[in-house]
């Protein structure tokens, strides 16, 4: 297992590229499964989420090709409509497989994604929407399995803007002949991305980015080839970075418009901003003025970057609240932090932080993906020598950070632990 070793205390510098998108990525590679011709996705990240997809796509029978951030899909071979245990329990996003093959086959048994390290993760949301194309749902020794005589235009309202289940639906409902309409829809960035490609593969999908999203469905759909989106969340990790350590990074490749909520928040910290529409300059603040956030459905702040914003509010200036509304148990990085010596006291979704002068570095543990790139910021900023351990965590979804955070300046090894 890899760890990284961080010496704190340097200064930020230079300039960074912002990789493609993992989470715009996911369902675009499953929506390859909605069609027989070939697709040809830019700007994918190397990571091990994508490596997942690939083994399940793999698995299922598609032919995938990837090397130089650029993914092909082809289908050569008869497609087996089924994601087994192994994979599924590696990547959750694994349950974005179960659309487009019911959509397309009629069937699909998916083993079921259960627990995850931030919280229970239910997927009731996505099988709801299933249902009310007509698909019939059971499920059998920890596998789900759908399937359906005929699917039928559905109108739905989700009880929460999911973002899975409206990417699920989204790709069941392109494959479905007439007019859709999912309400209460994610807004997030990747919505609209999927939406992009969903349309050049011929369906005809409007209101991507707002709460209702109409999805009129074709009987066939063909391949496509798309450039990814910018990763908001690498993009805004690498700011806060920048905010907490002291220093100036310029940022490349980056859709400034998608993390609008975010730079809102590090100008009221103090870190002084230039935004361009695809290029991001940020430069520390004489002092960080303490600011809460609570996360939210897009586009209000991401629960994906509240670990990395929990490490910024440790160390500054006064008092901070954040609340944690997305996902419950998402504060595993916390009890990591006050071993660095951040005085952090939680109470059920909220966190209360009073700033401290300065972290001291110590031995950490990744929980997740994004609990350890907090960790990481921590430890660029803290006093001393930290170690972070499980970086398999961190290599999910953050496409070679050390060599990025090196560029950045940030002191940083990996090593392999005994
Ligand atoms: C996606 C992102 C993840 C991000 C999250 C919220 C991908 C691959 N992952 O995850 O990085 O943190 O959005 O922005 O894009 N829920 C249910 N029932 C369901 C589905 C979800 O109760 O059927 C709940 C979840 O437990 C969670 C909340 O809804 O509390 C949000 O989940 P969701 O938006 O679905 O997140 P993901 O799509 O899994």
């Amino acid at each position: 297992m890899d760890s990284f070793i961080i010496e704190g205390g340097s200064k930020i510098c230079g300039s960074v590229k912002i990789s493609g998108s993992k989470n715009s990525s996911l369902p675009i590679l499953f929506s390859t499964v909605l069609t027989d011709e070939r697709c040809v996705i830019n700007n994918v990240p190397e990571l091990m989420d994508i490596k997942t997809t690939y083994e399940l796509l793999s698995y299922c029978g598609k032919t995938c090709f990837f090397g130089f951030n650029s993914f092909s899909v082809d289908e050569k071979n008869k497609i087996i409509t089924e994601a087994p245990y192994d994979l599924v329990r590696k990547m959750r996003a694994s349950v974005l497989i179960a659309g487009p093959m019911l959509a397309r086959f009629k069937h699909v048994k998916f083993s079921m994604p259960g627990g995850c390290a931030i919280g229970v993760r239910p997927i009731d949301i996505h099988l709801d929407g299933f249902k009310k194309f007509g698909a019939d749902v059971k499920l059998d020794a920890g596998y789900v399995i759908l399937s359906a005589k005929k699917l039928k235009p559905a109108v739905i309202s989700l009880k929460f803007p999911s973002v899975g289940a409206t990417e699920n639906i989204m790709m069941l409902a392109s494959l479905v002949e007439g007019k859709s309409v999912i309400k209460n829809a994610a807004k997030e960035p990747e919505i609209s991305d999927l939406a992009c490609v969903l349309n050049k593969m011929g369906a005809r999908v409007s209101g991507a980015g707002s709460n209702e999203i109409v999805v009129e469905g074709s009987e066939k759909l063909k391949g496509f080839e798309h450039n990814v989106i910018p990763d908001r969340i690498e993009a805004g990790t690498f700011l806060i970075l920048t905010a907490l350590c002291g220093g100036r990074l310029e940022l490349l490749n980056v859709e400034s418009r998608h993390i609008e909520t975010l730079l809102k928040k590090l100008e009221k910290t103090g870190a002084i901003l230039e935004v361009y529409d695809n290029r991001i300059v940020i430069s520390s603040g004489k002092k960080i003025l303490p600011s809460d956030i609570k996360t939210e459905p897009y586009p209000g702040y991401p629960t994906d970057l509240q670990a990395q914003w929990t490490s910024y509010m440790s160390v500054a200036d006064g008092k901070s609240m954040v609340v944690e509304n997305i996902f419950e148990n998402r504060f595993m990085h916390v009890a990591e932090l006050i071993r660095m010596g951040a005085d952090i006291e939680i109470k059920h979704n909220t966190v209360i932080i009073n700033g401290v002068k300065n972290l001291k570095g110590a031995t950490v543990m990744a929980s997740d993906l994004r609990a350890g790139a907090g960790l990481i910021l921590a430890g660029a900023r803290a006093q001393g020598i930290t170690k972070v351990r499980r970086v398999y965590h961190i290599d999910r979804g953050y496409e070679k950070i050390e060599l990025k955070l090196l560029a950045a300046g940030v002191k940083i090894k990996r090593i392999v632990d005994e």
